[in-house]
């Protein structure tokens, strides 16, 4: 079972998300990170900076991007990546990888992506999101839980949810190319974050549902490394939130990892 955390607000789940990657850069400076885009994780990387460590061997691996956006859109997640997480944290642009971005055939540059990921030893942390069809990345209902990184079509339903960040609708793109579920699964440890009500359905479905391809996000219980940060909206469907309360409430003191090493805090 994924260990869920319930935390009062968005601020607080990105402090915690945010602990959990510091220990990980502190421990391994040149940590290979799996950057998601949208929203949620923008919390995470505001604590993040907080701490003023030293991020510029970090290698990252965007989980998702756009298909059919003329390089330098502002809402490409190249650009949106740049913008969020790169500058702000001081991460090195060029250790920052997106599918699809090496100028090469865009129909095998998924085999492409697997394989920089491979050579590079793997992602260690995977940041995600849900989107409200359930998906993580771009991989939207009915994806293969075996999947690897290929080009997609979108729902209408996401191209209407992320159709806020274009002028219209019909200038968000039909396409994108997205890390698959087999990718994710092999990163070797997943941070899930959700804030807000729109989320808790699909939440529920992901933690508590069965594994199934009609919910992508629900191939995150295949994993064995699993932390769902939540705010109490997202939270509210779970059908075991008092126990996920209660052993967050009395976790072990070696598994209180929101306590970060004196190594980062200076103490
Ligand atoms: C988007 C992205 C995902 C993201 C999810 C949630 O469509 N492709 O990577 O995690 O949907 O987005 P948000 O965090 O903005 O709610």
């Amino acid at each position: 079972m994924a260990e869920v955390v319930i935390v009062p607000d968005e601020r607080a789940g990105g402090r915690l998300a945010a602990a959990r990657i510091a220990r990980l850069v502190t421990a391994k400076p040149d940590a290979v990170l799996g950057l998601a885009t949208g929203a949620t994780p923008l919390s995470t990387w505001a604590a993040l900076a907080e701490y003023g460590l030293d991020l510029s061997r970090v290698r990252g691996f965007a989980l998702d991007e756009y298909v059919g956006l003329p390089a330098g859109h502002p809402e490409s997640y190249r650009e949106v990546l740049m913008r969020t997480v790169v500058k702000p944290l001081g991460l090195s642009p060029d250790l920052v990888h997106v599918p699809g971005d090496d100028g090469g055939d865009i129909a095998t540059a998924g085999q492409r992506y697997e394989e920089a990921i491979r050579a590079a030893g793997g992602v260690d942390l995977q940041v995600l999101g849900i989107g409200r069809t359930g998906h993580i990345g771009f991989n939207e209902p009915g994806s293969s839980l075996a999947s690897l990184t290929r080009v997609k079509t979108l729902t209408e339903q996401t191209r209407r949810d992320n159709a806020r960040f274009f002028a219209s609708l019909d200038e968000v793109p039909r396409h994108c190319i997205t890390q698959g579920l087999g990718t994710i699964l092999r990163a070797r440890e997943l941070l899930l974050l959700a804030w807000g009500e729109a989320k808790a359905e699909a939440l529920a479905a992901a933690v508590e549902g069965p594994v199934t391809a009609s919910l992508p996000a629900s191939a995150i219980q295949l994993h064995p490394e699993v932390t769902v940060i939540v705010d109490e909206a997202a939270a509210s469907r779970l059908r075991f939130a008092d126990y996920y309360r209660y052993a967050w409430e009395n976790r072990p003191d070696w598994a209180r990892d929101e306590d970060l090493p004196s190594s980062v805090t200076g103490a």
